[in-house]
């Protein structure tokens, strides 16, 4: 791509993922209780942290695979706002002083530094399952029903995920667990929700078996290259940039990329994972377009 189709291109993502963040930011507000309804605090707290200036890229995946499979947005936006609810859920737990223990996300004080712990772990308790409530309202189709959704939500949250990553992030913290450990640390904590963000995607649009299947891979890739760009901003980048503390990692002595394997060969890393990512796309032909930009902006972003 010459120089100025890339400058073109870039615009073109700013505004598309723009719009659809306003899209996402709608459909969220309406899932979620007003901070009016009782008990107040609990939803001004929900509502605090999922507000809060977030990027929104897991549902943006989420609806972007559903385009390059043939499917509608509206079908899509009960996944997509469920996992932004399960992705915020996790970063108010992952702040709280018994996990990383931050007071600054999304450019803001931390929920429990607002809220105070107990509200923040009830708010996070209360996102997780508002997703599985927001997923129920999705439309079964030809090919997979509710029950199929459910199941691919709860297993990513879950122990063998989500929470298993976390867990074994925690206990990373001064240990040598090797590059093995730490990429299965980083797949389970990170590259899973991003994976079953499109996955989720392609299956409201009714997608193949095999589109299914090449939606994992590029998730797969693009998750990890994900999690090993957020370690090395974490470096790299401010507080000011990043909205949340910079680093924090190397002060609590976490297992991370650039801990492990150093900068340089970090950023080979996550730029090899994009290209094996990009290559996955391979089956939707034009249609995958909008997810290969997506794969880059993922690698190239500074915050
Ligand atoms: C931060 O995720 C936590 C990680 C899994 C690395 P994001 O960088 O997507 O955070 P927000 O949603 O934009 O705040
Ligand atoms: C968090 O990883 C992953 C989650 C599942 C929340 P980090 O602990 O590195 O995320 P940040 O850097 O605090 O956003
Ligand atoms: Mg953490
Ligand atoms: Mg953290
Ligand atoms: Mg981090």
């Amino acid at each position: 791509m010459n120089k100025k189709n890339n400058e073109d291109s870039k615009i073109d993502l700013k505004t598309y993922a723009a719009t659809q963040r306003k899209l996402i930011d709608q459909a969220l507000n309406g899932f979620l209780p007003r901070g009016s309804v009782r008990p107040k605090t609990l939803h001004k707290s929900m509502r605090y942290s999922l507000f809060a200036g977030g990027k929104r890229l897991r549902p943006i995946l989420c609806l972007a695979a559903a385009e390059a499979c043939g499917g509608k947005i509206d079908q899509a936006m009960p996944a997509a706002c469920a996992v932004e609810c399960i992705h915020t859920y996790s970063l108010i737990h992952d702040d709280l002083p018994c996990m990383d223990d931050d007071d600054i996300r999304r450019g803001k004080p931390t929920n429990h530094k607002v809220f105070g712990e107990s509200v923040a772990v009830l708010a996070g308790d209360a996102l997780l399952t508002l997703a599985f409530e927001i997923v129920g309202e999705s439309n079964p189709n030809r090919r997979y029903d509710i029950g199929d959704i459910i199941k691919e939500l709860a297993i990513t949250s879950g122990s063998k995920h989500l929470v298993g990553g976390q867990v074994l992030d925690i206990e990373g913290e001064n240990a040598n667990i090797g590059p093995k450990g730490l990429r299965f640390i980083h797949e389970s904590k990170t590259a899973a929700l991003l994976t079953c963000s499109l996955r989720l995607g392609a299956m409201s649009a009714a997608a193949t078996p095999k589109k299914l299947e090449a939606l994992t891979n590029f998730g797969h890739s693009t998750g990890l290259a994900f999690q090993i760009i957020d370690d090395i901003l974490d470096v790299t980048q401010t507080s000011e940039k990043l909205g949340k503390s910079a680093g924090k990692d190397e002060a609590v002595n976490k297992s991370t990329y650039p801990a492990i394997h150093g900068l340089n060969k970090s950023r080979r890393e996550a730029a090899k994972l994009t290209e094996t990512a990009i290559n996955s796309l391979k089956i939707f032909g034009k249609s995958g377009a909008r997810l290969k930009e997506l794969a880059h902006y993922l690698l190239d972003r500074d915050y």
